[in-house]
């Protein structure tokens, strides 16, 4: 009935989220309000590690793609759960290393880091960063001569394939800004590049084709092509590739007519081919990373708004205004991302309309969603926008000086603030 399975209907008929009542958590801690299930989160985090475990005898790491969802208390989460994490900047690390993060398990991604950045990831102690370009090997080579170290590192490599997502989110195939092109020999020179370089550790190569993906299909063309690559480096420079990081990229149900695969199908899937391709090529498996991110947080995520104004345009539509918009949820107007949405203190009634759900933001395509199925609401309702736990509170932003909304957190049933609402002097407290 409802496209992730934390959520649920009591007595009242009010939705709760992993057994707590959505109205009451709007009630306590105000709207617009991201809960997220932590129960969810960790049974998320169990399944890909187990997978490694059934699939690849243990010999790999799932990191966490942190852009999905960041925050102290998730790194926390990650630490507990022994999981990993994918972090692409000063901010993400900074956090992680504040929440107590084992920055050796952290991978550090991005296609441009400053100087600072990459001093500031081995002065916490991150343990393998992802060069994406030529100029990046020459600067993760002039930092670790400096500070007389070597630098384990991974390549991002682009395997070209392309993972039919949105364009902006599929980033495997040659027209992307993210890694070195296999099609022009260019990864090849990245690789002989490395290991030239004094100061640099050569661990091995990473690829992610895109985001958003609901069949494996990509994911073992990729890593069939990364198996050819490293098969050919052993064999042209004998070298032996230690570590294969395939990245993230699985899909999850936002609406109902999306149709995820499990998540230990992924790995299912890639260490087949992995496991095959050595094999028979003689060549000794790599330790494999992945990154989920959407997947750990996404189905775990609900939004909390509080409606305010209908406007019924006849013939046309009818729009709902919540407190909130692209300013806590922006993709809609990035991606034409589709949700689903339930009026939760009237869950158990049936939606009887369809309309449009406008966020509160100055810009005429601030949209949760057009013609989404609802149950009839009045002001004062408490709207559930279901599966934002990922790439919302993380794209969030303060346009029109709104104050970001806080993230609750639901353990079978109690909740807890992980991150608080910001205040009016937060909105101005780097205004000189
Ligand atoms: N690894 C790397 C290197 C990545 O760039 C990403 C996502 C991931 C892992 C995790 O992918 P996931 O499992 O979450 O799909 N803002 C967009 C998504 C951008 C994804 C960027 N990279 C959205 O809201 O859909």
């Amino acid at each position: 009935m409802f496209v992730s399975e934390n959520l649920n209907i009591n007595e009242k008929g009010n939705l709760t989220i992993n057994g707590a009542d959505t109205t009451v958590l709007a009630q306590k801690y105000g709207t617009p309000l991201y809960v997220m299930d932590e129960d969810m989160i960790r049974n998320n985090c169990r399944t890909y590690i187990k997978s490694i475990e059934k699939y690849y005898d243990g010999r790999g790491m799932v990191c966490f793609a942190s852009k999905a969802f960041s925050c102290k208390e998730i790194y926390r989460i990650m630490q507990q759960e022994n999981i990993g994490i994918d972090v692409v900047s000063a901010g993400e690390i900074y956090t992680a290393y504040k929440a107590g993060f084992d920055m050796s398990k952290a991978v550090f991604h991005g296609n441009n880091k400053s100087a600072e950045e990459v001093n500031m990831a081995l002065d916490t102690g991150v343990g393998r960063i992802v060069a994406d370009n030529i100029y990046e090997i020459e600067m993760l080579d002039r930092i670790a001569g400096e500070r007389k170290i070597s630098i384990p590192v991974l390549l991002r490599i682009k395997p070209g394939v392309d993972a039919h997502t949105h364009s902006f989110i599929s980033t495997g195939q040659i027209d992307s800004k993210f890694g070195f092109a296999l099609e022009t020999g260019e990864a090849f020179e990245a690789v002989k590049k490395v290991l030239s370089c004094n100061n640099l550790e050569f661990r091995g190569l990473h690829c992610h084709i895109g985001s958003s993906i609901l069949d494996t299909r990509g994911f073992v063309a990729a890593a069939e092509i990364m198996m050819t690559l490293i098969s050919k480096i052993k064999d042209e420079l004998n070298y032996e590739v230690k570590e294969l990081n395939l990245g993230g990229g699985f899909g999850i149900r936002y609406v109902q007519s999306d149709d995820p695969l499990p998540y230990d199908e992924y790995m299912n899937a890639v260490a087949e081919v992995v496991n095959k391709y050595c094999a028979e090529n003689n060549i000794n498996r790599p330790f494999i990373i992945i990154e989920p991110g959407r997947s750990i947080v996404g189905s775990a995520g609900i939004t909390l708004y509080t409606v305010g104004g209908r406007k019924t345009i006849p013939d046309i539509r009818t729009y709902i205004s919540v407190d909130g918009g692209m300013c806590d949820n922006p993709r809609y107007i990035l991606y034409q991302a589709e949700y689903d949405a339930i009026v939760a203190n009237k869950a158990s009634e049936p939606k009887s309309e369809r309309v449009t759900i406008a966020g509160r933001c100055c810009e005429t395509g601030d949209m949760i969603g057009e013609n989404m199925p609802l149950q009839h609401c009045e002001p004062g309702d408490i709207i559930a926008v279901c599966a934002t736990g990922a790439y919302n509170y993380s794209m969030s932003s303060n346009y029109n000086r709104l104050c970001k909304p806080a993230v609750v957190f639901v353990n079978s049933g109690s909740d807890r603030l992980a991150v608080r609402r910001q205040t009016l002097d937060d909105i101005i407290s780097n205004d000189i």
